[in-house]
């Protein structure tokens, strides 16, 4: 099952921050045609039933909110989408749509993905000849591949199924050579993890009678590196110039960033940090398995053997910034709680989506608008200013500021450079 398709939405929100949940609720509602029975989906109130909680893990006692919002302004390939994250950090949502609103006067994210191909491994020990082993294993494709597709063949009705194998032969200091097949599945709209592992269990007995060993592990890799997607675009000068720098001055600030994370793994891992800050929170609200996201994300940036940046930021011929992303993402529009979490379900029909490819892409362009707006802000003022002036928000309810109160003591915590409880407190006693 894959979302509808729907009619094309605007995600220019005009004043969405400046509402209360409940009019940013009506005004995305009306933006995006939703049902009645999502909107009370997307409040929270009681979204996923103790019954269905207790099913879906073990030794359940209670259920953990967390905040769902929405980015808007995002144009990718010429479609609007508006993008349903769940995060509980502040400034991320606000950074993805201010960063998109910039994107989308230089004509929006540009992206692509491949094919949705997930591998799974079958580990096989105890050989004389490893080597030999692989030319009979990869002698025995067809063979593998029927007994794959035999396993599942709603996938193979749905246009998926094994497409290929790999052999990769392994010296090991602890057991000696070993022999690795991977299974190469196109799993359509799923994540595709109970796809690939049964295939593997399904082959595995007569992929070590063909080797002439024993298998041992029969898994999923999270590296997902034939599912990667792809994300650019390319900023002008005047789209990044603020009040107090020019932005040829700002482009030349991101590139150094960039430059930095590049070649050090200290600064990599948190520019990187950055980049997940706009996937997981997607991955998240629709349900996906946002650790598979992040292993797969983090083996992809040190698959050369360094762990590097998972975007590129360079200036092209005209003088404008193009900024990329490539990384694995493996996404499914069914199964897993992506089908039963009803909040799920209902953030995929606001989303928009009909592919778990598209669903891919979208993920990976709200990286790229997130780093952007982190490599923009570092190259600028610095991330403090803007990040306390949303956190002041938090810190005023922390202090015991209610209704009106916690725009206005946030505001007064955000003026003073204070923010902090303290100054929180004596405030909001001054009010
Ligand atoms: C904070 O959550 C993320 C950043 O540290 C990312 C970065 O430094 O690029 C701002």
């Amino acid at each position: 099952m894959t979302t509808e398709t729907t009619t094309p939405r605007n995600s220019r929100l005009e004043n969405l921050r400046n509402l209360e949940p409940a009019g940013r609720l009506d005004v995305l509602a009306a933006a995006v045609g939703m049902s009645d029975e999502d909107r009370v989906t997307l409040t929270g109130a009681d979204v996923l039933p103790m019954p269905l909680a207790n099913g879906m893990i073990e030794n359940v006692i209670g259920k953990f909110e967390l905040p769902l919002a929405v980015a808007s302004n995002f144009t990718i390939n010429d479609k609007d989408y508006l993008i349903p994250m769940v995060v509980e950090e502040p400034s991320v949502v606000a950074a993805a749509s201010y960063m998109a609103k910039i994107a989308r006067g230089c004509g929006g994210f540009r992206t692509s993905a491949d094919r949705p191909v997930m591998r799974a491994q079958i580990q096989v020990v105890g050989l004389a000849d490893p080597s030999g082993a692989r030319h009979r294993l990869l002698g025995a494709e067809a063979e593998l591949r029927e007994m794959c597709n035999a396993r599942d063949e709603v996938l193979v009705s749905l246009g998926g199924g094994c497409i290929g194998i790999e052999v990769h032969v392994f010296e090991t200091s602890a057991v000696g050579p070993m022999a690795v097949l991977h299974i190469l599945v196109d799993v359509r709209d799923a994540m595709g993890a109970n796809a690939v592992n049964s295939m593997a269990e399904t082959i595995a007995p007569r992929v070590a009678e063909i080797a002439g060993g024993h298998t041992r592990l029969r898994i999923l890799s999270n590296l997902a590196d034939h599912r990667l997607a792809r994300a650019h675009v390319t900023l002008t000068p005047e789209a990044l110039t603020t009040k107090t720098m020019d932005g040829n001055d700002v482009i030349d600030g991101m590139i150094e960033a960039y430059a930095l994370a590049q070649i050090d793994p200290y600064r990599a891992a948190t520019h990187n940090k950055g980049v997940m800050n706009g996937v997981d929170p997607v991955v998240v609200a629709t349900g996906n398995d946002w650790r598979a996201i992040e292993a797969g994300a983090h083996a992809w940036a040190a698959r050369s053997g360094q762990y590097t940046s998972l975007t590129t930021w360079e200036r092209g011929a005209n003088g404008s910034l193009t900024g990329t992303i490539e990384m694995p993402m493996a996404l499914g529009l069914v199964g897993g709680a992506t089908k039963t979490h009803p909040a799920a379900q209902a953030a995929l029909r606001v989303l928009g989506v009909s592919t778990a490819q598209e669903l891919a892409q979208v993920t990976v362009a709200v990286g790229l608008a997130q780093n952007m707006a982190a490599l923009r802000a570092l190259a600028t003022e610095g991330i403090q200013k803007g990040h306390m002036a949303l956190h002041a928000r938090n810190i005023a309810i922390l202090a015991g500021a209610t209704g009106a109160e916690v725009e206005a003591v946030a505001k007064a915590i955000a003026t003073q450079g204070h923010v902090s409880v303290q100054a929180a407190k004596e405030v909001l006693a001054k009010l």
